[in-house]
């Protein structure tokens, strides 16, 4: 479904990822690790086209996408949930779902579809429901998260991409958001993590892949990387 191919995004003339390759097929689960400043969001961005690459190419649904805005990528079934949730603090939870919608829906003023969307969001989400008209900035970290998680779905993406989502959560919290996720891959959604817990993410996943210095250096089945030394040591750490 997405494929990678050599791909190098530099800020200024600094390199942060260097001919990264991977793939991704229809309906995995994927984690990817890393140490801090590994490059890990550079490349989501530069799925979602936020960055260019330099080199190389990336493949969604067999269409080359290198050169497409994020919008289209966006049309096309990519979806960013982005590091520090990013929602809008100063907008009610409606507000900020209803613009992840249409701009993600651009010209499809479908109110009923709409509706569907946010019903749909209601169900995966209740606590957003009753809290419909408070400000998103009001929430707890984890009702942010569900948050962008939501604006992320709105989208109806076929790949989720989803940055971090378990960073500054409580442990019962972030079991909620794998549960989530879990159940929207067996429906057939494509997810790619990107974590910290790398136990967690390693357990929801079926496969995984090491960033170092902004290149992939290890990828495999989640099962084989758990019990790795190479990880067991850099991300395993204390467990
Ligand atoms: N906006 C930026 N400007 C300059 N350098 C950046 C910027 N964002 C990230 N970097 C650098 O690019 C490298 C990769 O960063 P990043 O993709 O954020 O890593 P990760 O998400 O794995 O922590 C790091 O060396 C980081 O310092
Ligand atoms: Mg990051």
């Amino acid at each position: 479904m997405l494929i990678v191919d050599n791909i190098s995004v530099n800020y200024g003339k600094m390199p942060a990822i260097r001919n990264l390759s991977f793939s991704v097929q229809e309906g995995e689960f994927i984690t990817i690790l890393g140490s801090n400043g590994a490059g890990k969001t550079t490349t989501l961005k530069a799925i979602l086209g936020l960055l260019p690459s330099r080199t190389g190419k990336i493949l969604f649904n067999d269409v080359d996408v290198t050169n497409m805005s994020p919008s289209e990528r966006i049309r096309m079934g990519l979806s960013l949930v982005p590091e520090g949730r990013q929602v809008f603090p100063g907008l009610s939870i409606e507000e900020n779902l209803e613009l992840a919608y249409f701009v993600s829906h651009p010209g499809k003023r479908n109110r009923r579809h709409y509706k569907e969307m946010m019903e749909r969001m209601f169900t995966l989400f209740p606590k957003l429901k009753e809290r419909l008209v408070q400000n998103a900035g009001s929430l707890s970290g984890g009702e942010q998260q569900m948050l962008a998680i939501a604006r992320g779905l709105l989208a109806e993406p076929k790949l989720l991409m989803l940055d971090e989502p378990s960073l500054g959560l409580a442990p019962v919290i972030i079991d909620q958001v794998f549960e989530i996720l879990n159940e929207l891959n067996k429906e057939g959604l494509t997810v790619i993590i990107v974590e910290q817990d790398a136990h967690r993410a390693l357990e929801a996943s079926q496969r995984g892949y090491i960033l170092e210095t902004g290149t992939v250096t290890h990828g495999g089945r989640s099962k084989d990387l758990l019990e790795s030394q190479i990880v067991q040591n850099a991300y395993l750490g204390q467990t």
